[in-house]
Parts: structure tokens; C-alpha cells; sequence
């Protein structure tokens, strides 16, 4: 009798034991996941504790295979939790792989500046120019994540006085909610600014862009996960503010086609993005791409030059980019990684004699300092991040993005899921992590000798090359002179040059 009663209380203890954990975790408001799963939720954290452990006995499986792998993820999470950085005993990385990169460190480093570099977008013809962090919020659209980590990631951006793109699906009210510096980012879908016909339409976009969050305004030609192909937003998931947002009947299908309506050769490219700065008041103007073809680079550069007028900036995105759904094919076969495609645009715009007016920015896998000083190095002006951004906000890469059981409340529609996203504690995060980040690309600068972002050159980073051979990018790769395309293009770039016209796109040739 005393065994059951002990064993009455025993079971009684446990479940109130249950219950009171229960209940601190839907009221804390640190981690998202044990609001979203009270109790079991610890379970994830309790493996993040032993895998390194566990790693040990089974150090030959590929724990990873992730876009990004456990250290790139504990750096944003500490980061982001404004945890203490230093590590102890030395990289876990081989320094001696075969294709391992390295910035060149000075022998008379200098101290880092107290506040970071920024960078002025605007060119000649642009009369509000914006100064631009050098890492901000990568494009992606309300719809592919929810209102809360809209709100967070705007509100971190205001924080941190950096900028926030709102990606194709047009500036929700959670965009404007903070007061965070926006991109207004159109693609061929133009949400926000369409008529129902799906055209272009200059009164609606007039009227956003003036407003004064807007900085920048931005035309999505193609995005690194998936180049050359559209997107279809199910009527089911058109719902009342979707179809407020993006100017779209409620409940209708609603389709990005492929291909813009607004442009379809060079000239009319550069024409628009003209438009939309008109438009926007004069503020900067450009548009993002994947670099598909050289030759279509060269394209646009000759049509800058006919039309006689630039666009402020380009963001250059890689095929290793990210998306909430893409086909797999495009994920991984499709479109110029960012080295190649950055380093592209970069050496077209230099050899076209036009690259001091056009501010490059760059986005792929840019989760760390080292990346964005690389990125600045191989020809950006500034950075983009969205998945690392979308992991500050309390994103566990659990790729569910396209499920909308997305279990962090990041990339989801779902109001239960999304809801338990603090916004106060994320957005705190996403601050903390963006200035932790483009501080540590400052102290890696001052270690280079480096006082200003523009003088960082090809020169300051390094790849094995074989087992035996370590070379720059300088001498790895081609870097064009000023002008040299127009005054005698090289023998490398002769033919594309000369394939390039400003009256069509010409795909590969
Ligand atoms: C969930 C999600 C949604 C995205 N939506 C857009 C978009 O609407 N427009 C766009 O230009 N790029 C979009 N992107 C691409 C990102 O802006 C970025 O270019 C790409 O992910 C590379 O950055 P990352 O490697 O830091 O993620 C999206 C990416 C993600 C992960």
C-alpha cells in the first residue's frame, strides 16, 4: 500500500514537474522551438549538446551535407546570442586542402576603426543617394516567411541601421512596422505595382517607393536558386493580406512568369531601371541578377553606355543561393556561382570604363567576416545575406520552407507556428548578429592593412591551388583595366565583346 501511494506520488511529482516546464516554455520567449513544442522541444537542444560527442564514434558519416554546416550555423546562433566568440586550440579546418582560401594578413596591421564602413550607393543621376551597410538583409518575400520574422528582421535592420530587401512579393504593413531602411524589390510578377493584367504600373509604384522607409528600389531579373524560372502562389494561399500586399485578387492564383514584360532587350533594361528611379524620387535605382551568360553582361554594359544613363547599383547572386522552394534541377544545375558570376560583372563593368558609378553587392552563402571579405575582395561593394539573416531570426535550417510546417516560425504562413517568434528577442539577434559580423569583417581588414573596403584587391586573397602551389586571385584569375574593353578589348574577352550588342540578350554563344 505504502509502495503504490509512494508510487502515486512519484508519477504525481513527475507531471507537475511536466507541467511547470511545459509552462515556462510556452512563456519564455528566448527559444522559439520549445514555444512551438513545449518539453519535447528540449530534446533538440539536449542532441545539439552530445552530437559532438556522438561525432567522435562516428566521425566518418557526413553529419552535414547542409547547405550550411554545424560551425557555420554555432557561429551565427553565438552571434546572434551575442555570445563570447573566442575559441580555443586552433582551426578544425585543413588548411592544406586543395582549393583552401586565405586572406593575406599585413605585417604592420592596424587597429579597427570604432564604427564599420559604409558604402554610398547612388550615381549621377540619382539625386538621393543611400548609404548602404556593408552586410544587410537579403531579399525574401512576405509569403515565403512569415509576418513575425518580417517584423524581426525589420526591426534588427532599424537597430542596426542596416537595410532589409523585401524580396518579389511585395512591402507588406510588417515591413513598415519598425521603421528598418527597405530595398523594395520588384520582379516579374510587380507586386505591389500591377495592374490586373499583371503589367507594370508606374502610378502604384510611384506612390510606394516615395514612401520614406523606401531607400532603394530594386528589379529582380533572375535569383541564384532558380534562374529562368517563374513561381506560381497557389490560390489556396492567397489569403486577404497576401492579396493586399502584393495587388492580387484574393484566393486567385497568382503566377511570376519567367520572363519581365518591361524589358526585353538591354537598352529597354537599362531604360526601366531609369524609369524606376524617376519614379522612386531620384533614390538608387539597379537590379539583381544570376549571371547566366558573359556575353549578355557585355550587353548591358554597352546599353549603359548607348542609353547614357547606369544603373546605381547590381546585386550579383550565385547559384549557390537560397530559396523557400525551387526546383531541384535549377538548385543545382543553373546559373554562375558567385565567385564567377561577382567577378564577371565586376571585370565587364571595370573593362566598360563604368565601374565607378555602379555599387556592386553580392549574395550566396555569405554567413561569416571571412565571406564578406572575400566577396569585397573578388569585386562587391557590399554584402546580402538571407539564409544566415533568416538563422539569426531562429531559423534550424530544417529545409520545410516549401511545406509551411516550417517548425521556427521563420519561412511559414501558419499563424500557430509563426506566432511563437518573438519578435522583440529576434529581432535583437538578427541586430546583434549583423554588427557582430560586418565588426569582425572590420578587424579582419585592419589585420590586412586595409583602412577603407575599396582598397582591398584580388591580391588579398589566396587558394591552394595543388598540394604544392598557393596563388592570389590576382594571378588566378583575369582582371580587366579600366576601359581596356573599349580601347582594345583582350584576346579572352575579344569575341564576347564583339557578340555583345545593346539590341538583344543573346543567351550562350
Ligand atoms: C526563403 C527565401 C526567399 C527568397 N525570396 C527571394 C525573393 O523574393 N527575391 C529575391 O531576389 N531573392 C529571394 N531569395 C534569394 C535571397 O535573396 C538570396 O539572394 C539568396 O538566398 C542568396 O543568399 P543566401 O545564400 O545568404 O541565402 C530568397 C531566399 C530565401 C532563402
Amino acid at each position: 500500500m505504502a509502495l503504490r501511494n509512494a508510487g502515486r506520488w512519484g508519477v504525481g511529482a513527475v507531471g507537475a514537474g511536466v507541467a511547470a516546464l511545459a509552462t515556462w516554455d510556452l512563456l519564455q520567449k528566448k527559444h522559439t522551438i520549445l514555444r512551438r513544442y513545449p518539453v519535447v522541444g528540449h530534446l533538440r537542444y539536449l542532441m545539439e549538446d552530445i552530437r559532438p560527442e556522438l561525432q567522435q564514434y562516428f566521425i566518418e558519416r557526413d553529419w552535414d551535407g547542409r547547405p550550411y554546416s554545424r560551425d557555420t550555423r554555432a557561429l551565427i546562433y553565438e552571434r546572434a546570442k551575442g555570445v563570447d566568440e573566442e575559441k580555443p586550440y586552433g582551426t578544425e579546418l585543413d588548411v592544406n586542402r586543395i582549393g583552401h582560401e586565405h586572406l593575406v594578413h599585413s605585417t604592420t596591421p592596424l587597429e579597427a576603426p570604432d564604427e564599420p564602413s559604409r558604402v554610398m550607393v547612388g550615381g549621377p543621376d540619382c539625386s538621393r543617394p543611400y548609404s548602404m551597410a556593408l552586410l544587410n538583409v537579403s531579399a525574401m518575400s512576405f509569403g515565403a516567411l512569415s509576418a513575425n520574422a518580417i517584423r524581426a528582421l525589420n526591426k534588427g535592420a532599424a537597430l542596426g541601421g542596416f537595410a532589409h530587401d523585401t524580396g518579389e512579393g511585395g512591402l507588406s504593413p510588417y515591413h513598415l512596422e519598425h521603421g528598418g531602411d527597405i530595398v523594395w524589390e520588384i520582379g516579374t510578377g510587380y507586386f505591389g505595382a500591377r495592374t490586373d493584367d499583371g503589367d507594370f504600373d508606374p502610378e502604384m509604384f510611384r506612390e510606394t517607393a516615395s514612401k520614406d522607409q523606401v531607400k532603394t528600389v530594386s528589379l529582380k531579373l533572375s535569383q541564384g536558386a532558380k534562374p529562368g524560372v517563374g513561381g506560381v502562389l497557389p490560390g489556396a494561399k492567397v489569403t486577404q493580406e497576401i492579396a493586399d500586399t502584393r495587388r492580387v485578387p484574393v484566393g486567385v492564383k497568382c503566377v511570376s512568369p519567367p520572363s519581365h514584360k518591361v524589358f526585353s532587350t538591354p537598352t529597354e533594361l537599362i531604360e526601366f531601371v531609369a524609369r524606376m528611379r524617376e519614379l522612386a524620387g531620384g533614390k538608387p535605382a539597379g537590379f539583381k541578377l544570376c549571371v547566366g551568360s558573359r556575353v549578355d553582361v557585355l550587353a548591358i554594359c554597352k546599353a549603359i553606355t548607348e542609353v547614357g544613363t547606369a544603373p546605381d547599383f547590381i546585386i550579383v547572386d550565385g547559384s549557390e543561393g537560397g530559396t523557400g522552394a525551387a526546383p531541384l534541377e535549377f538548385e543545382d544545375h543553373v546559373g554562375m556561382s558567385l565567385t564567377e558570376g561577382l567577378m564577371t560583372v565586376h571585370n565587364a563593368l571595370v573593362g566598360a570604363g563604368l565601374r565607378d558609378t555602379i555599387r556592386i553587392g553580392a549574395s550566396g552563402k555569405v554567413a561569416g567576416a571571412g565571406d564578406l571579405v572575400k566577396r569585397l575582395t573578388q569585386g562587391a561593394d557590399y554584402t546580402n545575406a538571407a539564409r544566415a539573416m533568416m538563422m539569426a531570426a531562429g531559423c534550424i535550417q530544417a529545409q520545410r520552407c516549401h511545406t509551411d510546417k516550417c517548425p521556427s516560425g521563420v519561412a511559414t504562413q501558419n499563424a500557430r507556428r509563426a506566432r511563437a517568434l518573438d519578435v522583440e528577442d529576434k529581432s535583437e539577434r538578427v541586430h546583434r548578429y549583423q554588427r557582430a559580423t560586418v565588426d569582425e569583417a572590420m578587424r579582419l581588414m585592419a589585420a590586412m592593412g586595409v583602412r577603407d573596403p575599396a582598397e582591398l584587391t584580388p591580391a588579398h586573397l589566396r587558394r591552394n591551388e595543388s598540394t604544392t602551389e598557393t596563388r592570389s586571385y590576382a594571378e588566378i584569375y583575369e582582371w580587366l583595366a579600366p576601359g581596356e574593353l573599349l580601347d582594345q578589348p583582350p584576346s579572352t574577352w575579344a569575341r564576347d565583346w564583339a557578340l555583345a550588342s545593346p539590341d538583344h540578350f543573346g543567351g550562350a554563344r
